[in-house]
């Protein structure tokens, strides 16, 4: 009904502009003031995690892009190796499982077929599972080892939005404590990163505080036919869920790619006027990663792209070839795509409305996918 909106268009609006709360809320109390994390959910023993010899993360659609992030958060602050698999593809490959591997399942509704599939699969060869779910109580985390929970609350659109960035930050909460369990990173480095968590909650709220341009521009590219998503490192699952998002609700042809993947082949698709929206990374820190995409950049507009550059605010270098740019606030690489989803999401959403299309309730779609 128009009152559970809350005064918004469609619960999808709705549900990007919680985002700063749900994300917020599911940091709450599970990181005390010195840097130690202490996530009570999590019922698999420490000496499990110690002896943990690999991580696989299963999931479906957008929680697959949330594993696809985790997985360089993952590797980079515990050195696990990090396995991420779509569920529907895991379990009939003959998957290498035992009581030494972590799988993780991760799912907003906590119901999907496929994800649940996975990880019986996952418990039947001895891994543990755990389980990254909004929703309390649903199958997948009661037939999991352990749950941690997000915080977004009942998320009604389809298309998922803040239960998205709740995921991420759910998939850093346990990156963080495999990290502190195996002594990998300890009090000091954790709270550094803690400190960078805990401030992007007002990130998020000052990129939708900023959206203007951004629905303007998706209403000027209702016509097309056709948007690339380029993306590095973390930004290419970032790059993977804006695509998913057009497609979902915009019916349009959407695609992502690793922006190093284009001269292997992608780069033949660009012509005149192809809107390419590029996720670009800090220039601080992993300054050859932001170099490398800066080029990339220069390569499709040379071909006559219309770029579109999600970049950090401050970062100068890619202004000449942005024919248009969305600025986000500076953040390290690895905590971006909190940032830099928003503004795909709400891309997405003004293009389909643009289009006239439903947007809480796309086409051919449903909330939870019960069935294989
Ligand atoms: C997201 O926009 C989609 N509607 C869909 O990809 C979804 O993320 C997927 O079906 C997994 O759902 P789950 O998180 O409830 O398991």
């Amino acid at each position: 009904s128009a009152a559970e909106k809350a005064g918004y268009a469609s619960f999808m609006l709705k549900e990007i502009a919680e985002q700063p709360k749900a994300v917020a809320d599911t940091l709450l109390g599970r990181i005390d003031g010195f840097g130690t994390l202490s996530l009570d959910e999590v019922r698999i023993p420490p000496e499990a995690l110690r002896e943990a010899d690999k991580v696989v993360i299963v999931a479906c659609g957008t929680a697959f892009h949330a594993g696809l992030i985790a997985k360089y958060a993952i590797e980079h602050w515990t050195r696990i190796p990090c396995e991420v698999e779509l569920a529907s593809e895991f379990r009939y490959r003959d998957p290498i499982l035992d009581q030494q591997t972590l799988v993780i399942a991760v799912s907003q509704s906590g119901e999907t077929m496929d994800t649940l599939m996975a990880l019986r699969h996952a418990r039947e060869q001895g891994a543990r599972v755990l389980a990254i779910c909004n929703t309390n109580g649903s199958t997948i985390p009661r037939e999991s080892d352990a749950v941690l929970y997000t915080h977004a609350g009942p998320e009604v659109a389809v298309a998922s939005t803040k239960a998205f960035l709740t995921q991420l930050v759910a998939c850093y909460l346990v990156a963080l404590y495999l990290a502190q369990v195996r002594g990998t990173k300890y009090g000091d480095e954790i709270r550094a990163v803690v400190r960078d968590l805990s401030s992007i909650a007002g990130s998020v709220e000052r990129v939708l505080g900023a959206m203007g341009p951004v629905r303007e521009l998706a209403r000027t590219l209702a016509h097309k036919d056709t948007v690339l998503f380029l993306g590095r490192h973390v930004g290419y699952p970032v790059a993977l869920e804006g695509a998913l998002k057009l497609k979902e609700l915009a019916y349009m042809h959407a695609e992502g790619f690793a922006a190093g993947e284009l001269k292997h082949g992608p780069i033949a698709l660009v012509e005149d006027g192809l809107p390419v929206v590029v996720v670009v990374p800090s220039p601080r820190g992993r300054s050859v990663l932001h170099d490398k995409i800066v080029s990339n950049i220069q390569e499709i507009r040379a071909r006559g792209a219309r770029t579109i550059v999600i970049a950090e605010d401050g970062d100068e270098e890619v202004t000449p070839y942005a024919d248009h740019l969305i600025r986000v606030p500076p953040t390290p690489t690895l905590l971006q795509p909190l940032v830099a989803t928003v503004p795909l999401q709400v891309f997405a959403c003004e293009l389909a409305t643009a289009r006239g299309n439903e947007v809480d309730q796309p086409r051919n779609l449903a909330k939870s996918v019960t069935v294989e």
